[in-house]
Formats: C-alpha cells, sequence, structure tokens
C-alpha cells in the first residue's frame, strides 16, 4: 500500500502495526478520528504530515512477528481477540479503577475538584460501554462470523433483521465516537494524567491505570473502526 497525505490515518494504522505507533507518538487520532487523511489529521498536530510520512518509511520494514497482522487473519479470529483480550480487560478495570477513583476523591477531591468530575466522566463511559460491548458480542459479531461461514460455504447466508451490517457498524462507530469523547474529556481535566506534587500512591496509581485504560481503548477502537467494520462491510457486499 503506498502512502500519500491524502490517505485515511485509519487505514495507515490498519496497515502496519508499526504505522499506529508513529501516528500515536505523533498524537493523530487514527480511532475515532480515522477517516481523515493524513494532511486533514495534521491540519493542527505539532508534526507535519511530511514528517509523518518520513517516519512511516523508516518504520515500515520493521514490524514484528509478534504483531498479528489483523488485516489478514479470518474475522473471526479478530471478533474472538477482541471479546478476549479487549472486552475482558474494559470488565476488568471498569470496577477496579472505579473504586479506586471514588477512594482517591474521597481524600484529594476537597483540593483538587477535577476528581469528581474524571469519576463521574468515567461512571458514563463505564454504562456505555457495558452496554456497548453487549450488543457487539449478541448481534454483530455473532453475524460477522455468520457471513464468514456462508462465505466459505458452510452455512447458507440468512438475511439480518436489521438489513445490512452498515446499520449496526453506523452506530458503534457513533459509540465509539462518544467513548472517544470521554476518553478526551479525562485526559484534559486531569492535564494529561499528570499527578500534582503531593499526591499519593492511589492518586498516581488511578492516573496510571486511566492512561492505560486510554491507551487500551485506542487499540480496541482501532481493531474495530479501522479493520473490522470495513472488511465486514466488503465480505457482506459480496454475498448479499
Ligand atoms: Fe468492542
Ligand atoms: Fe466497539
Amino acid at each position: 500500500m503506498s502512502i500519500t497525505g491524502a490517505t485515511k490515518v485509519g487505514a495507515i494504522a490498519a496497515a502496519n502495526p508499526r504505522a499506529k505507533k508513529v501516528l500515536e507518538e505523533a498524537g493523530v487520532d487514527y480511532c475515532c478520528g480515522g477517516e481523515k487523511s493524513l494532511h486533514e489529521a495534521c491540519m493542527h498536530n505539532s508534526a507535519s504530515a511530511e514528517e509523518i510520512l518520513k517516519r512511516l518509511e523508516e518504520n515500515s520494514q520493521q514490524a514484528g512477528p509478534e504483531e498479528a497482522n489483523w488485516a489478514s487473519a479470518s474475522l473471526s479470529e479478530l471478533t474472538r481477540h477482541i471479546v478476549e483480550k479487549h472486552h475482558k480487560y474494559v470488565r476488568e478495570t471498569l470496577p477496579r479503577v472505579g473504586a479506586l477513583l471514588a477512594k482517591v476523591n474521597v481524600k484529594h477531591g476537597p483540593n483538587h475538584p477535577e476528581l469528581a468530575k474524571i469519576e463521574e466522566e468515567f461512571a458514563g463511559l463505564g454504562q456505555e460501554m457495558y452496554a456497548h460491548m453487549q450488543k457487539e458480542e449478541q448481534i454483530l459479531f455473532p453475524y460477522i462470523e455468520r457471513l464468514e461461514r456462508a462465505k466459505e460455504g458452510e452455512e447458507p447466508f440468512e438475511p439480518p433483521f436489521f438489513q445490512t451490517v452498515r446499520n449496526p457498524v453506523h452506530m458503534m462507530m457513533q459509540e465509539h465516537d462518544s467513548a472517544g469523547d470521554a476518553l478526551k474529556a479525562m485526559r484534559n481535566l486531569s492535564s494529561g494524567y499528570q499527578t500534582p506534587a503531593e499526591a499519593c500512591e492511589s492518586y498516581r496509581e488511578v492516573y496510571r491505570s486511566l492512561a492505560e485504560f486510554e491507551a487500551d481503548m485506542h487499540t480496541h477502537v482501532h481493531l474495530e473502526n479501522n479493520i473490522l467494520f470495513p472488511r465486514a462491510v466488503a465480505l457482506e457486499a459480496k454475498i448479499l
């Protein structure tokens, strides 16, 4: 794939796991902002499209064997990976970090009113994510897996009640945008997860965990928005 300033950043991230890292380091949003071209994505960025293209070129030969190539794996392997790795992580992290945030807010809230706002954002994001992952696991992912079996001739194709995969995909992408907004709000409220000088270990741990949660969400949304969903739409178009 030849990459230029006109290539969509989501497609760049999907092409090569190393590219994802280059975009991340340059502060380019390739998940919810994946539809923008590299030029557009760099308009308000400190790194220019030209600099990023140069770094991409330097990194293009270095994809390690441990980085699975989800652009060519089967869709059911990808849905299983998303559920077993990312959905599991979200379900484990939400209650743990929620409880820690509450504890830190009781102690430091009087001096740091942003903690209550972060706690509120995180709780809202959690509620959204539980419902969102349930929809993916119960409706969208099983349909994508059935599409793949139908393509292989393993079972007959049955039209879904939602008519086309584009409908739930559209809805999931809107929900990803909303989750992305909550993550950005928490990052701004915490000044980029910088703890104040007097922060105790729990305070530091909660910011570390929130930053890790944000990174995991970026990878998770990237796998869905930029790889799984476009591949499912293309597969369905071949069958319908
Ligand atoms: Fe998901
Ligand atoms: Fe999702």
